[in-house]
């Protein structure tokens, strides 16, 4: 069975979002001149972006179940229904996280780190440095987990496509 194109649009948005969010964010440590703040906005609208494309998506998937291979050993099945549940939760948790970090460090999104670079959002709370560097412990660490997810994903897109053969690539293009 094909995907339908609405499933194709999110998961290749989805694909860029991660493309920009994730690389931004390991390396926005790194960055000591001024050009740190357009990293921040860079990184910070895509991951609200994110957000917003994960939240509809996973409206839209409730409402038009995902036609898995039928003729994938039930092990397989699992693993991957797994790794994709496992992969939506984190992009609904990573955003808020992201989110509540920033407010939490007295950095809301507004002026030079506006959502999209001109769009400000509300402060939610005053500043908490105990509970920003809580928030952004986890925030990291669920940084590593979403690459070690997309490398399991990506993994099983070359099982599929190397081993058995069975188009599931294409399926998606
Ligand atoms: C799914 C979306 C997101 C992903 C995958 C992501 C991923 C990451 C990663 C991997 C890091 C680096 C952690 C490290 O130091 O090793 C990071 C840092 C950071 N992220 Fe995100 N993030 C996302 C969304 C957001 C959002 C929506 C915000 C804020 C609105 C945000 C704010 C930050 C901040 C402030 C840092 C710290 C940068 C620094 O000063 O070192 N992130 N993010």
């Amino acid at each position: 069975m094909a995907y339908t194109s609405t499933a194709k649009w999110f998961h290749w948005i989805t694909v860029v979002l991660i493309a920009v969010a994730l690389p931004t964010g390991f390396v926005i440590g790194h960055i000591k001149d001024a050009s740190k703040m357009g990293f921040y906005t860079i990184h910070e609208s895509a991951g609200l972006t994110l957000l917003i494309v994960a939240t509809l998506r996973l409206w839209w998937r409730a409402t038009h179940p995902v036609p898995l291979s039928p003729e994938l050993p039930a092990l397989l099945r699992f693993v991957a229904d797994t790794v994709h549940r496992l992969l939506y939760a984190a992009l609904i948790a990573q955003p808020l996280l992201g989110f509540f970090t920033t407010n939490a460090y007295g950095f809301p999104l507004r002026g030079e780190t506006a959502y999209l670079g001109f769009i400000d959002l509300p402060k939610f709370m005053e500043a908490n440095e105990g509970l920003a560097n809580t928030l952004m412990m986890l925030h990291v660490w669920l940084g590593w987990t979403i690459l070690l997810l997309l490398c399991a994903h990506i993994g099983g897109v070359i099982y599929h496509q190397a081993i058995r053969r069975d188009g599931t690539l294409i399926r998606m293009v």
